[in-house]
């Protein structure tokens, strides 16, 4: 079998791509997809958005890559191959971009940044206090198989530190609550990210109600999906002072539009969808080797269950 890997996501940095296979995986034949091409005879596919009729076209696809940790959008398209292995991304450099991005975005919501700026906008030095680390609570809702390591970073004694996860057995060795223990992980919860897959399950999930179970004047962070959040939801919530600010990396509309009240909100931080990104030098060494491993007969890695959606 050739090992030629269409590469279908138009306006996804295709040069990065052509030269990190060049280089990490040159026993690839890594071929930007043309449009009209013949490609019924290619095993291999890396996708981010699938044009339309791209699965028609594909007859012998034998595996799916998605560009990114997320396949809802892949997953929702009912042309999308049944039978054929979809495997996410997970690379080092994309979870070490969300480590850095998670550890980032709760030291800022630890530290009050916002209190900071508004002292310097009127020249004004003005004691800054907050508590240790140890003393505050970030609940991680969803648990990558990363998820711990901010914990880990954020401090060796940051024991408060929790997940919400829906499969708790999974996760020794760390504070966790199962999806039954939402309110009592809520009710704890200082700092909240959210980095649950988007399912039918957790579409809506960052809403009013969850968001009134939060300790008042908590922090929101949201590096899932868009379609995570109730965007009016939040609005109010913050509005009367339930949530104290909030980050927002990922929009059910996005680019966000120009006129979306989230761009005047205070204490409302926007990220444009770049928590973290993969990196095609890493990904293209990861795909080869999974490549290797469907072709020596061994099983595949990271492969996505339809059924539960991630
Ligand atoms: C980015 O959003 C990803 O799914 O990796």
């Amino acid at each position: 079998m050739t090992r030629t890997l269409l590469f279908a996501a138009a306006g996804e940095r295709a040069e990065s791509w052509t030269k990190a296979f060049a280089e990490v995986a040159p026993e690839i034949d890594f071929r930007p997809h043309q449009p009209g091409e013949d490609v019924s005879d290619i095993p291999y596919c890396l996708v981010w958005r699938a044009a339309p009729g791209l699965w028609s076209a594909m007859k012998n696809v034998k595996i799916i890559f998605g560009l990114g940790a997320g396949v809802e959008r892949l997953l929702a398209d009912p042309s999308l191959p049944r039978d054929v292995p979809l495997v996410r991304m997970v690379e080092p450099a994309l979870t070490r971009g969300m480590v850095e991005y998670v550890l980032w975005q709760s030291l800022f919501h630890h530290r009050k940044v916002w209190e900071l700026e508004a002292a310097q906008g009127c020249a004004t030095w003005r004691p800054h206090t907050y508590p240790a680390p140890w003393d505050r609570t970030i609940g991680i809702l969803g648990l990558a198989s990363w998820a711990s390591r901010p914990r880990k970073s954020w401090s060796s004694s940051a024991s408060r530190c929790g997940a919400g996860a829906a499969r708790p057995s999974r996760c020794e060795g760390r504070k966790l609550f199962g999806q039954d223990q939402l309110p009592a992980f809520l009710a704890k919860t200082e700092i909240l990210v959210c980095l649950l897959p988007l399912t039918s399950e957790t579409r809506g999930i960052l809403n009013a109600s969850l968001f009134a179970q939060l300790p008042r004047g908590a922090s929101v962070i949201n590096a899932g999906r868009g379609g995570h959040l109730v965007e009016a939801d939040l609005t109010a919530a913050m509005a009367s002072g339930q949530v104290g600010a909030a980050t927002l990396d990922v929009f059910e509309t996005e680019p966000l539009p120009d006129d979306h009240p989230f761009w005047s909100t205070e204490r409302l931080y926007i990220t444009p969808h770049n928590a973290s990104v993969t990196d095609p030098r890493s990904a293209a060494w990861r795909i080869s080797r999974q490549i290797a491993r469907y072709e020596a007969g061994e099983k595949l890695e990271n492969v996505v269950d339809r059924a539960r959606g991630y």
